[in-house]
């Protein structure tokens, strides 16, 4: 067992068959090519479009299996998602959302498959036939490039609506105070916030917390953001103004991945619906389709109960509030905190980094591997 499956308690890595890059083997379900041309942004959102960076990146999801113990949570999903589309996912509680957007950030580790974001793979190394696992530092740069928004928001307790925006682009970019400031104050104004920069977040609603989580999402100008039920931990008469500066990024340059119960939002924002079921992309399509004409039973029944509000979308205990504690510089907030004095760990629910011995967790590649990783 390699020492980083011991830090996170995982025992012996599976065998991790993984299909070829740009090998013909086209992935088993596939998006339209929706908007690669994004338009301009609409004029009352002049600064929704984050930077020269950030057009939308390409993500390609290429048989993805992942398994807590022997609970196997994603079980193939393969995807591909247009550079600047707006895909909203949805599915029952447990079919596997939350896990299938963190493995984009490779807040999770795959069992199997690769994912990709403008071919560049995500949390992986590739070395002859076996993927090895990049050292913590390459995936949070890697990370700058897919912010990510959690239902909780995880702001950093201790700082201003403004230092919390211009945190990681001065920390995991470099970018200098000044100019830092100066794009944190545009994007506070993106999200209807200029008047808050210098509160902190037990200042704040919900919604306004989770505006500042979008505006710091967007200070590293990701080519892809992911948004994990951005608007389910917040009162009914907030859940509007968030779902308004979402809207407003729609389209506007980066890729947006959103798991999401608010089914007339994903109408009306999402080029693609996927819909999820137990591991498994059960269809995909436009939303006309896909949300108006399902094609299988299990999602008529699931837009029915949401519909009827018999789909209780958050069956677990209301999140922790935000900890005090000193956290990531990656695009992404850590859903579960990370041990103080923890920064190379943060942004994920992986223990603290143990350095460039992680980059021997590998992975074969394409093929079952019997190699025994301890
Ligand atoms: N770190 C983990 N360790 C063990 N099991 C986990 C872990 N993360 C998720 N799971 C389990 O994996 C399954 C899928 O979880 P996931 O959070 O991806 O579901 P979801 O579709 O996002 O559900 P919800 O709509 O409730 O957020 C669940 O059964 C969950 O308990
Ligand atoms: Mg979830």
């Amino acid at each position: 067992m390699s020492i980083l499956d011991r830090l996170r308690g995982r025992g012996i890595s599976r065998p991790h068959l993984i299909p070829e890059i740009g090998s013909d083997s086209e992935p088993a379900l596939r998006f339209a090519e929706a908007d690669r041309h994004a338009p301009e942004p609409p004029a009352h959102a002049p600064s929704a479009r984050p930077a020269a960076r950030s057009r939308g990146g390409l993500v390609e999801i290429r048989g993805v299996h992942k398994s807590f113990g022997d609970l196997e949570v994603l079980r193939g999903i393969d995807l591909q998602i247009a550079p600047g589309s707006v895909t909203a996912v949805l599915g029952p509680s447990g079919s596997g959302k939350s896990t299938l957007l963190r493995t984009i950030n490779h807040l999770e580790t795959l069992d199997q498959g690769l994912i990709s974001v403008d071919g560049e793979v995500i949390g992986y190394r590739r070395e002859g036939d076996l993927l090895h696992e990049l050292p913590e530092r390459e995936v949070l740069h890697q990370r700058t490039a897919i912010g990510m928004v959690f239902q909780s928001f995880n702001l950093f307790a201790h700082m201003t609506a403004l230092q919390n925006v211009t945190e990681a682009p001065r920390r995991a970019l470099g970018v200098p105070a000044r100019q830092a400031e100066a794009r944190a104050r545009e994007l506070l104004a993106l999200v209807g916030l200029s008047d808050k920069a210098d509160v902190y977040p037990r200042q704040l609603s919900g919604g306004q917390q989770q505006r500042v989580a979008i505006a710091r999402a967007l200070a590293l100008e990701p080519k892809v953001l992911l948004f994990d039920e951005p608007t389910s931990a917040l009162d009914p008469e907030l859940v509007e103004e968030v779902l308004a500066v979402i809207r407003s990024l729609a389209r506007a340059g980066t890729t947006l991945v959103i798991v999401t119960h608010e089914i007339s939002f994903a109408r009306d924002v999402a080029d693609t619906v996927v819909f999820m079921d137990q591991g498994l992309v059960v269809e995909q399509g436009p939303p006309s389709r896909v949300i108006d004409h399902p094609a299988h039973e299990r999602t008529r029944s699931f837009l029915q109960r949401v519909r009827t509000g018999t789909e209780d979308p958050d069956p677990r205990p209301a999140p922790a509030p935000a900890s005090p504690v000193r956290q990531p510089v990656s695009g992404a907030a850590p859903e579960r905190t990370a041990p103080p004095g923890d920064l190379a760990g943060v942004g994920s629910s992986h223990p603290p980094v143990i350095g460039a011995d992680q980059a021997t967790s590998r992975t074969p590649l394409p093929r079952h591997h019997s190699e025994d990783h301890s």
